[in-house]
């Protein structure tokens, strides 16, 4: 095993209204906001953290929630060149900050930008005014536009939009009217999530009508037409990007990269090459509870060597390209044999290639990851 690059993911759980489908680790905020206090927590925790990894630089941070941008460029600041000093970046970093459009004053990203921020990830969601509503958006499709042009203007132009499909009542023409709001706004990357009903959500308690598993197919088939006559390039199951625009933080999830969980809930994966051992993480979900908990609250759990397969695949399929034999082995200590015994039942199903040293899912077995992944749990 090697130890692969490390990232920071820190988690920042707030928001103005919490949506009726989203079971993130997120709260509607209902008091004033603690930033100083929370940012303090976030650099202990840190500084708890990093004497795991010292001399591994960053190779990306992501500022994710929740609603990070309810946090004063200032506060991201106050982070960033923490986690600078006490653990270093390399160069260039790359360094996203998840926004809501609802929450984007005037001038507001040209700060991040100056606070470090070299990437954003606006949460759009959908253009239409009905389905904005229906998702208990706090935000128009115009706030999303005059977000957008904020962006452009502060020179933030690596910006990712995400977009949800398979919403109440919707046609393949309106999913598309819906990507081509999105694409007029000029972004570098695009990340289209499938709505799903997630349990415990109030959209669970009272499902909408969604469309049908043919209309879905529809959507998804015009849409990657049109991104692909756009410019952009899918890369994984979500995301489509332009020529240098794919994500790194995500990349590095993909790819069975280590990284760093700071904040409420977080999760992490931190390897220990010599010791041959990948630790997975999780902080103390409740916002008050992690503000007033000791960071060695921390949860560590070791991977247990008959999972890897499965926890490596489960990332290296979302990929378009797949992974290689030389990944596998470095990032899980295993030899690829393994995988491949793994893998042989759903190869015969026609779910997964292999082409010389790589190994991907197949076009059918992309529609299909979990069955793949499921086979692999076996
Ligand atoms: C953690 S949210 C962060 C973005 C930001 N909080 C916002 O909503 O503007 C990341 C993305 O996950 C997607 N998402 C959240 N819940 C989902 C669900 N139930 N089904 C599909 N996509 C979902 C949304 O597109 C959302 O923008
Ligand atoms: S704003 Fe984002 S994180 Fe917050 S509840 Fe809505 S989808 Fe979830």
């Amino acid at each position: 095993m090697i130890n692969p690059p490390l990232a920071l993911y820190a988690h920042f759980p707030w928001c103005v209204q919490k949506c009726p489908y989203c079971d993130f680790n997120s709260y509607t905020l209902k008091e004033q906001l603690p930033e100083d206090r929370y940012i303090d927590t976030l650099r202990r925790d840190l500084d708890s953290q990093a004497a795991g990894v010292e001399g591994r630089p960053l190779t990306s941070i992501f500022l994710g929630g929740g609603t990070p941008s309810l946090f004063s460029p200032q506060a991201i600041g106050r982070l960033l060149e923490h986690a600078r000093a006490r653990l270093g970046f390399v160069d260039p970093i790359e360094i996203t900050l998840e926004a809501n459009p609802g929450t984007i004053e005037r001038g507001r990203f040209a700060e991040y930008r100056a606070a470090g921020v070299t990437r954003v990830s606006l949460g759009a969601q959908s253009f239409d005014a009905r389905q904005l509503e229906r998702l208990g958006r706090i935000h128009s499709a115009d706030e999303t536009r005059r977000a957008a042009e904020e962006l452009h203007a502060a020179g933030l132009t690596n910006f990712n939009l995400d977009l949800m499909y398979a919403l109440p009542e919707q046609t393949p023409a309106a999913a598309e009217d819906d990507l081509r709001a999105a694409l007029a706004l000029e972004p570098a990357h695009i990340s289209q999530y499938h709505l799903t009903i997630e349990p415990g959500t109030v959209f669970a308690a009272a499902p909408p009508s969604q469309p049908t598993d043919e209309v879905v197919d529809e959507m998804l088939d015009r849409s990657l037409r049109l991104l692909v006559d756009s410019g952009f390039e899918q890369y994984e199951v979500s995301g489509y990007a332009r020529a240098g625009a794919r994500c790194v933080h995500n990349l590095n999830y993909w790819t069975f990269g280590d990284y760093m969980g700071i904040g409420a809930g977080a999760h992490g994966k931190i390897s220990d090459a010599p010791r041959d051992l990948i630790v997975r993480t999780q902080q103390t979900r409740e916002p008050r509870r992690y503000l007033a908990a000791d960071p060695e609250a921390l949860v560590r759990k070791s991977i247990a060597v008959r999972e890897l397969p499965f926890e490596f695949a489960m990332n290296g399929f979302r990929l378009v390209e797949g992974f290689s034999d030389r990944q596998f082995e470095s990032r899980t200590g295993l030899p690829v044999s393994v995988m491949e015994r793994a893998l042989a039942p759903i190869r015969e199903r026609g779910l997964v290639a292999r082409e010389r040293d790589t190994c991907r899912a197949t076009p059918q077995g992309f529609r299909f990851l979990n069955d793949i992944l499921v086979a692999l749990l076996d």
